[in-house]
This record gives C-alpha cells, sequence and structure tokens, in this order.
C-alpha cells in the first residue's frame, strides 16, 4: 500500500506547489528554493570557454574589411572576438570586450568619448598614434595605450603601412551597470599640446610634477611603450626571478598610488624563458592574453591553446591552467581583476 501512496502523495504535493507556483508568476513574484543552487554556486561557472584567435586570421579578414567599409563610415573599423559561447554578445569573457582594430595609411578615426575606458596593445604596423588628454602617442607594436573612460580620443595613421590593435574595453561591465555614455564633437581631431610621451617621462620616471594628485583611480600615463617595459623582463630572467605560474612578471602599474592602471581592467606583461613548463594556476578574472614573441601552449583544463606572435587568447575565470614556452616567449594579458579587488570578490588558486 505504502507504495501507492507515496507517489500519488508526490504527485499532490508537485501540483499543488506548480499552482502555488503559477499564481505567485502573476504578481512577478518565483520561489529561490527552485533556482538557489543555480544562483548561489559553491564555485563560479563561467560562461565562457576557452578560445583562441590565430592572427593569420584575424590579420587577413581584417585586411579585406578594409575594402568593404572606411574608417569614416565605420566610425572604429573593429571586427569583435566573440567568445564562441557568448556569440552576438560582443565580449571575449562576460566582463570584456576585445575587437582587432585596422587604421590603413592616410585614414583618422575621429574623436569621440565614451563612459568605457579601453586599451590598445599593438600588433602590428608603426608610425599610427592614438591623440588623449592632449598627447599624442605614437604607437609601436607591443605598445600598452591606455584611454580612460570619458577621456576624448581619436586615431590617425600617417604611416604608409596598415596598424592593427587590439581593442580591450570594458564596456560589458559598464553595460551591466547600465551607465554607457557616449559622444561625438564638432571637430574630426583634437588638438594635442603634449608631445609622444609626455605622461611616461613625467609619472614613469621615479618622479612626479610637483602637486600631483595622491589620489587617481586610473594611471596617467597614456602610453606604456614596449621598448621601455621589454628590457625590464630580461632583467628580471637574468636575476632568476621568474615565477612558476607566471614566468618573470611585471604589472602595468598606476605610478600615483602602485595600484592597477584602471579601476575596471588591469594588465600585466611576461617572459617564459624557453623549455618553461608551468605550474598549475587559477583566478577568478576570465583572462584575455596576446602572444607577443615566441611560441608555446597554454592547457586549459582539458583543453590544448597552442599560441604565436599576435595570436590571442582567453583563460576563463576559475579554470585551471599552465603555460608551456616551446621558445622563449612574452605574453601580454588583460583582465577585469582590478574590479574583483575593489569589489572583495577576487580569488586566486592552483
Ligand atoms: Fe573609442
Amino acid at each position: 500500500m505504502a507504495t501507492e501512496t507515496v507517489p500519488n502523495r508526490k504527485h499532490n504535493v508537485t501540483g499543488a506547489r506548480q499552482a502555488y507556483y503559477d499564481k505567485i508568476s502573476k504578481y512577478d513574484m518565483a520561489p529561490l528554493w527552485e533556482v538557489l543552487r543555480n544562483v548561489v554556486t559553491k564555485e563560479p561557472k563561467s560562461r565562457c570557454v576557452p578560445a583562441l584567435w590565430k592572427y593569420n586570421d584575424i590579420k587577413r579578414l581584417m585586411l579585406e574589411a578594409g575594402d568593404v567599409i572606411t574608417a569614416e563610415e565605420a566610425e572604429r573599423r573593429v571586427l569583435v572576438l566573440e567568445n564562441p559561447a557568448l556569440r552576438g554578445e560582443s565580449r571575449a569573457t562576460n566582463t570584456l570586450f576585445a575587437g582587432v582594430q585596422l587604421i590603413m595609411p592616410g585614414e583618422i578615426a575621429e574623436v569621440h568619448r565614451h563612459a568605457s575606458a579601453a586599451i590598445r596593445f599593438v600588433l602590428d604596423g608603426e608610425g599610427a598614434y592614438t591623440a588623449v588628454e592632449g598627447e599624442k602617442a605614437n604607437m609601436a607594436r607591443g605598445d600598452f595605450v591606455l584611454t580612460p573612460n570619458w577621456a576624448p580620443h581619436d586615431h590617425g595613421n600617417p604611416s604608409d603601412k596598415p596598424m592593427l590593435w587590439l581593442d580591450v574595453l570594458d564596456l560589458p561591465t559598464v553595460n551591466h551597470f547600465e551607465t554607457s555614455f557616449m559622444e561625438h564633437f564638432d571637430e574630426k581631431t583634437q588638438e594635442t599640446s603634449r608631445q609622444d610621451g609626455d605622461s611616461l617621462a613625467r609619472y614613469g620616471s621615479g618622479v612626479l610634477p610637483d602637486g600631483a594628485p595622491i589620489e587617481l583611480n586610473r594611471s596617467p600615463v597614456i602610453n606604456y611603450t614596449y621598448t621601455r617595459t621589454r628590457p625590464i623582463l630580461e632583467r628580471l630572467k637574468k636575476a632568476g626571478d621568474i615565477d612558476k605560474r607566471h614566468g618573470a612578471r611585471v604589472r602595468y602599474s598606476n605610478p600615483i598610488n602602485g595600484g592597477h592602471v584602471m579601476p575596471t581592467m588591469g594588465a600585466y606583461l611576461a617572459l617564459f624563458p624557453k623549455g618553461f613548463k608551468g605550474e598549475n594556476y587559477r583566478s577568478t578574472d576570465g583572462t584575455i592574453f596576446v602572444c607577443v614573441e615566441g611560441g608555446g601552449t597554454t592547457k586549459v583544463e582539458d583543453q590544448t591553446l597552442e599560441w604565436g606572435p599576435n595570436d590571442v587568447f582567453v583563460v576563463p575565470p576559475w579554470k585551471r591552467y599552465a603555460h608551456n614556452a616551446k621558445d622563449e616567449s612574452v605574453l601580454f594579458s588583460i583582465s577585469d581583476r582590478p574590479a574583483q579587488e575593489l569589489l572583495g570578490i577576487w580569488r586566486e588558486g592552483n
């Protein structure tokens, strides 16, 4: 008898619950107990997946875009690197946008500004510029250029070669908070009064202009040039300052307070000696990597990403990964770690 009554009772309970759920649904309410385990997970469950974009594909397809749309028509001629699990959402990780921008010889990308902060990491070409906050920063391969939120910026390429760079923006973060603003200017380019390298010389030389603010939540440096940063990695390598997971690594910092370059995005540059076999690491910040030099692989859980110069790849949050360098290699990386740290939710582990 018991075997018959139990299913009936269950059926009745399920039916009664469903009737209750239907009733409260009309009032835009829902039972937390049905979804609690999905809402409050024991560990991070990222929507994004490991992904890699080969530079050969990026460049070939990007140059084709140069034939179909001008920089002026496009406003910014950018191909979005979309995480395969987040197609249609214009993002590489849940919080960061990544795209590759092309600017052909003689072109300009007109001045505008927006609430989203941006960085450029230069992949190819030399001699194009980004003008921001009155400084006209000439860009070369490996340079790391900042465009803080609401800073007017425009680009131009007076050189005779196409220039390509990786754009990373905190757009999904800003849109998550629904705080997006944007505006255009009457003029196409902004007046620049400060020479190339001005902010790096002023703020990145162990001194600060007297009277510089003691609090600034983002770096005043516009361009962290590769020619300045790369030799520091060499020094670390020679001194044996090589982390077993991250290699000989420096963090791009805000010289005002030693913090990250921006509140929403933080970046690193790391050298891995030839034959480096990294130990496992994981952290809650989904990370976008760019291979600047060399070649190797990154094992993300059971997937192996093989990278060479200018390839871009993504490691999702809280996935175990380890870098292996076939040749001496340099990797640039950027993530939302500063935002997570400010909110007190960042974690790392192995
Ligand atoms: Fe922009």
